[in-house]
């Protein structure tokens, strides 16, 4: 098996947590959910840090969380949506691992999100095109992605076996 750390990017509602944790299944490497993390080192749900602190405070608290995973070895990293908006935390992420977008039509995103009640920049938007617009400007970065894997209409371990196949042929290649 590959000895390259995954790291799971995306918009919110892609399945980064779901996907991480079938990929852990499958290669026995350790999960780590940076939203978890983060909520675990500040002391508070994300929803809270954002209503108390502000969004600055958040995307500082996810850098350094994503920071202290640098020398990690054998893990999926789960990370949140907004993390490549920070330049640093590109580099950071491609110093980590293989960088994976999970990506999903609007329409299959807006169909995964009807039920979100803990994400603050969901709760936060007047309607859903100032969603589908902070998608859009996201999309250029999600696809500076070392792989792009479509998950629409596919189960967790389909997209999975996906990942892990493109890692051992890369792998192979080497
Ligand atoms: C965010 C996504 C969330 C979480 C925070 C901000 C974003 O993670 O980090 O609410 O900016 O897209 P998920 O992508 O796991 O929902």
């Amino acid at each position: 098996m590959h000895e390259r750390n995954i790291v799971l990017v995306g918009f919110m509602g892609s399945g980064k947590s779901t996907v991480a944790r079938v990929l852990t299944g499958c290669c026995g490497y350790r999960l780590v959910d940076l939203d978890a993390e983060i909520e675990r080192v500040a002391g508070e749900p994300i929803a809270e840090i954002f209503r108390r602190r502000g969004e600055t405070v958040f995307r500082d608290l996810e850098s350094a969380a994503l920071a202290g995973c640098v020398g990690a070895e054998r893990i999926v990293l789960a990370t949140g949506g907004g993390i490549l908006g920070r330049p640093a935390n590109r580099e950071t992420m491609r110093r980590i691992g293989i960088v994976v977008y999970l990506r999903a039509r609007a329409e299959t995103l807006r169909h995964r999100l009807a039920g979100s009640t803990e994400r603050p920049l969901i709760n936060q938007a007047r309607d859903w095109n100032e969603i589908e617009r902070l998608l859009h400007s996201r999309m250029p970065l999600y696809e500076g992605a070392d792989l792009i894997v479509d998950t629409d209409d596919r189960q967790p371990e389909s997209i999975a076996q996906e990942i892990l196949q493109h890692i051992r042929e890369q792998q192979d290649a080497d």
